[in-house]
């Protein structure tokens, strides 16, 4: 096989894993696999990069940043549904159908629909030009949408290039969505950081799409489904058909449509999926029904809002009434005091809740909900059950309005409210629920990983006034723990030890368990790779965190502030103080600069890191990691199942190097 064949049949290989894996949810390979099948295509394109195409599956995150979004105008305009809320909403829609059929007098004709799931996410107009993706618009207005073709390339369940080189252009209309796991996920970072968390995947699928920065999109993990194919022209054969065909050209289509003979299987499969949506590993909020028969549509035509061969069936959010015990307030680590209902537990859909949001001050009293009230709360789409409102038969007669309290319930200082946000703060940084939740955020796993701290002890460290921020921590005596409620000598030891440990955590942690605003994870990764030190990073500009890989504006503008604070200058010399690692490991200082000249290439999984903190490691030693094993390269790091760099390496002499001799090079200096 030449190396042109073999690059042919490794994209063909990675496009039909990909749709195994972001369409079916049913993979064949493992990841390690998979990686090994796009390391060696890189591998050859490297080689020869005259045969590197835009449709290559390594292609998929290109090039730099957009300034903006280009305005496409569509060349069919992008309707919307009508909506029908009940069994007698879908036989209206039916007869409606047959009336306009049969207006004129014809017999009206056995009209077969096909029902498919309602995907939660934003709509999206993929053109492909013989057999390539070209671009990928939004609906915006519905006559014209913005150009995000950077963005829909780096969607994995998207092809870049169809299984066939259909002639011409073809326009497929479908839905991009966050999947259920990549919400969570893109929320717990988010938590980390201090950032909003979305509400529900939709609305984190419209703001990653609105996102300039591809490489951004890229992680959050996107994914999409097709549900329609566009033609201007004649319409023939039917929607079940063009289903097929999509695909059968290799586009993302959801499998469970069903071709329905008449509207009582149409709301069979509505009944049936209002259960059965639960088990899907993304939201769907209804079904989209629609007449199969194409000239039956043409037929059919168009509101100037809505086709009348289509409508959206919208499954009930579950709903119930309960008793709103008290409205409580809670206070973040950063000092934001939110409101929340405290409630009379009920079941609902699963689970039993006893909360819900109410989001600020201004909502409750928009609403009127008073302290007391029977209320109906709602679980939707989103992650937290919300009031909907109260039920005002159901209200004491001495319910009053509720007030935000004007002090924080935790330390009693003022509340603040700057005059254009809705948020109040508490801005005593010392406050104990601020020390509480910035206790359990150091001691957490991602952070400096303190086994052992979780509320009750957090709570009773506070309490007794044991800790009053977390350099305490490094100072308490085991015999002033062991005194506490359910702990004893033996579990004091053993938190102490866990804090010893915890000394030796890498600076990215510290950086990271500070808990400063807008630093997540990977935003202290990359400081931290960048700058090599605290004092490197405390002393620089915003302007130079911007330089930095995944550092915007509002991270760096946070970061400084922390560090403009004397506080918390303090707070960080007495972590210096108390023995923690405020350096990356090779400082960054040009004379350490241990890995300078060596370029490293990364296979297999490491056990101790992942293959992001790795690369951090070297870049801030001097090292370079490259993708591909060359003649050039130094070391290549083995882990557990390297592929075939690692052959590669061996065949051209380079250097493989075991996990446990990487750490020594990135460790003992
Ligand atoms: S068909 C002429 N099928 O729902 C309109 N839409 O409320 C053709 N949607 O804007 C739309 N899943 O963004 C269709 N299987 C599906 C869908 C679907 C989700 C969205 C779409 C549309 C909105 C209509």
């Amino acid at each position: 096989m030449t190396d042109a064949e073999r690059i042919a049949q490794l994209r063909r290989l990675i496009r039909e894993h990909e749709d195994r894996y972001y369409v079916l949810a049913a993979p064949a390979i493992t990841d390690a696999e998979f990686d090994r099948l796009m390391a060696d295509l890189r591998d050859l394109e490297t080689r020869h990069p005259e045969l590197v195409t835009a449709d290559s599956p390594t292609q998929r995150v290109g090039g730099r940043p957009a300034e903006g979004f280009a305005a496409v105008e569509h060349l069919v305009p992008m309707l919307s549904l009508d909506n029908a809320y009940s069994d007698e909403d879908l036989r209206a829609f039916h007869d409606r159908v047959l009336r306009v059929l049969s207006a004129g007098g014809a017999p009206p004709p056995e009209v077969a629909y096909v029902a498919e799931l309602k995907i939660d996410g934003l709509s999206i107009a993929l053109t492909y030009e013989n057999g390539r993706l070209v671009r990928g618009v939004t609906r915006g207005d519905g006559v014209r949408g913005e150009d995000v073709t950077g963005n829909v390339r780096t969607i994995r369940a998207i092809p870049l290039r169809l299984k066939e080189d259909v002639p011409g252009r073809l326009e497929v209309r479908g839905e991009v969505y966050l999947p259920r796991a990549s919400f969570d996920r893109v929320n717990r970072e988010r938590e980390d950081a201090e950032e909003p968390a979305f509400a529900n995947p939709r609305n984190a699928a419209a703001g990653t799409m609105r996102s300039l920065d591809p490489a951004v999109v890229a992680r959050r993990g996107l994914s999409a489904f097709v549900y329609q194919v566009v033609s201007d022209g004649e319409e023939r054969g039917e929607h079940a058909a063009a289903m097929q065909r999509m695909r059968d050209l290799g586009l993302p289509v959801e499998p469970h449509w069903r071709r329905c003979a008449g509207i009582e299987a149409v709301v069979e499969y509505c009944r049936e999926w209002g259960d059965r949506r639960h088990t899907m590993g993304f939201d769907t909020d209804g079904v989209v029904i629609k007449v199969d028969n194409l000239a039956l549509r043409v037929q059919l035509g168009a509101t100037n809002k809505f086709p009348r061969w289509a409508a959206a069936y919208k499954f009930p959010a579950a709903r119930a009434t309960t008793r709103l015990k008290q409205i409580a307030v809670n206070v973040g680590r950063t000092g934001a005091v939110t409101p929340y209902a405290v409630l009379d537990p009920v079941f609902l859909s699963g689970s039993t809740i006893q909360m819900a949001t109410l989001h600020n001050e201004q909502e409750i009293a928009r609403r009127d909900i008073r302290p007391g009230d029977l209320v109906t709360i709602e679980k939707g789409g989103d992650v937290i059950p919300k009031v909907v409102g109260p039920v005002l038969d159901g209200r004491p007669a001495d319910a009053r309005p509720w007030e935000m309290p004007r002090e924080c319930p935790a330390c009693g200082s003022t509340l603040v409210r700057p005059d254009d946000e809705v948020v109040w703060r508490c801005l005593n940084a010392s406050c104990p629920a601020r020390l509480r939740r910035s206790l359990l955020h150091f001691a957490s796993r991602r952070a400096l990983n303190i086994e052992g701290l979780g509320e009750a002890l957090v709570d009773q460290l506070v309490e007794r006034g044991l800790v009053a921020d977390v350099a305490d921590l490094y100072a308490l005596q085991e015999d002033r723990v062991a005194a506490l409620e359910r702990m004893g000598q033996k579990s004091a030891r053993k938190l102490l030890d866990q804090i010893q440990r915890s000394r030796a955590a890498e600076f990215w942690r510290v950086l990271f368990g500070l808990g400063i605003r807008h630093v997540g994870e990977r935003v202290a990764q990359s400081l931290a790779a960048g700058f090599g030190s605290m004092d490197a990073l405390a002393a620089a500009p915003a302007e130079t965190m911007q330089a930095v890989r995944d550092i915007g504006p509002v991270a760096a503008a946070s970061v400084r502030e922390y560090f403009d604070e004397p506080h918390n200058l303090a707070l960080v010399g007495r972590l210096r103080s108390a023995g923690l690692q405020l350096e990356s490991s090779a400082p960054g200082a040009a004379a350490e600069q241990s890995l300078a000249g060596a370029t490293f290439v990364l296979t297999g999984t490491l056990a101790a890191m992942t293959r992001d903190q790795a690369a951090a490691a070297i870049a801030a030693r001097g090292g370079r990691v490259s993708a591909s094993v060359s003649k050039k390269t130094t070391y290549v790091v083995a882990g557990a199942e390297a592929g075939s760099k690692l052959a590669k390496a061996r065949d051209l002499g380079v250097t493989v190097i075991d996990e446990e001799a990487f750490s020594r090079l990135i460790m003992d200096r």
